[in-house]
């Protein structure tokens, strides 16, 4: 079954060409950086124009490039959410619109799940297995028990991981999006030189909190005001080691809960932190049976989105013309 896959939730234009849930015959993405890095972050009505402008061009690179044709499609799965209500319905619309004029069934996807699906796609999973999602809008440890069943171990209470690197980036004056950045600057940089700590959830052991650990960063580069008009009271090297300081702070944090949640079953990591090379050593040091998305499929893209919609299809059925965009949704 070949699948269609279309990812609009954010501020990526993303469409996918997926065999059988597994083979991706084509993974096309059009980031919208050169928009939303003037703003710092996302501007939803500019991220709404552009996938309105570029979501059927980009339909026919992904069948050009995958050597098929729209005859050999025979799904359609879209996100419907957790996004942002106008990005989501474009992608929805387009999805039910070519549904009806290709005379093939859609169904619609939750986009933390196939974040989750991305780290599953290249074999079979062995479950129960814990999961950890690690994105720009989400930071959750779930059971998973069986694809499309998931029960919440924790999650943040307050900034997700993604953004609190994003809001640490630009503290630092490092462009949108931050992570990427914050990543490299953070590797001439040396990782205890500021005593950083995550929060900790009284009571709750496995959820997370990181706006602390983000003002805090605010404290130690503009001083105890934090005003974020006062002159940076570090130079070039220390903001290096702020970064690093940052990041090992963050990423401890995460993998002593995923391991105290995970208590020897496997790890499946998902969502855009993921791609990130000095959380993959800690997981790697930590010898664990743990499974990441394969290149490409860390961020957001519309492979996991074709990859699980074929799932979710068997499980379900097609969605009808009612389906609604749920900006905000959750999978446990
Ligand atoms: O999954 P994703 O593409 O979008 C959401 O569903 O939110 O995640 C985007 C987030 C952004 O916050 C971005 O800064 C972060 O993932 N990110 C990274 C790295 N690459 C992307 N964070 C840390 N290190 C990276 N290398
Ligand atoms: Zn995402």
């Amino acid at each position: 079954m070949i699948v269609l896959g279309i990812e609009t939730t954010c501020d990526e234009t993303a469409i996918a060409i997926v065999e059988d849930g597994r083979t991706i015959h084509a993974n096309v993405i059009a980031s919208q950086e050169d928009i939303h890095s003037k703003y710092g972050g996302v501007f939803p009505e500019l991220a709404c124009r552009r996938h309105i402008d570029i979501i059927l061009p980009l339909i026919n690179q992904a069948l050009k490039e995958a050597e098929l044709s729209r005859y050999d499609i025979d799904l359609i799965a879209v996100a419907r959410g957790p996004g942002l209500m106008g990005a989501l319905l474009i992608g929805l619309i387009t999805a039910k619109t070519l549904s009806e004029a290709w005379d093939i069934p859609y169904v619609g996807v939750n986009h933390v799940e196939a974040h989750l699906y991305a780290a599953m796609m290249d074999h079979n999973p062995q479950l129960p297995a814990v999961g950890v999602v690690l994105s720009g809008g989400h930071t959750a440890l779930l059971e998973i028990e069986q694809l499309g069943k998931y029960r919440l171990l924790g999650q943040t209470v307050d900034d997700a991981i993604g953004e609190a690197f994003d809001k640490v980036a630009s503290l630092l004056g490092l462009p949108y999006p931050g992570g990427p950045e914050v990543e490299i600057l953070a590797k001439s940089g040396h990782p205890d030189a500021f005593p950083l700590k995550a929060g900790t959830v009284k009571g709750r052991p496995l959820d997370f909190s990181f706006s602390g650990l983000k003002t805090n960063v605010l404290y130690q580069l503009k001083g105890q005001s934090g005003k974020r008009t006062d002159p940076d009271q570090l130079n070039t090297k220390e903001k290096a080691d702020l970064a690093a300081s940052f990041q090992k702070a963050a990423f401890s944090d995460v993998v002593s809960k995923t391991l105290l949640a995970a208590n020897g079953r496997p790890i499946y990591l998902g969502g855009g932190v993921t791609a990130n090379k000095n959380l993959r050593q800690l997981f790697a040091d930590a010898k664990q049976d743990v499974h990441w998305p394969a290149p490409g499929l860390s961020l957001d893209n519309a492979a996991m989105i074709a990859g699980l919609g074929i799932h979710v299809y068997k499980a379900h059925g097609p969605d009808s013309l009612q389906l609604e965009a749920m900006p905000r949704c959750s999978i446990y």
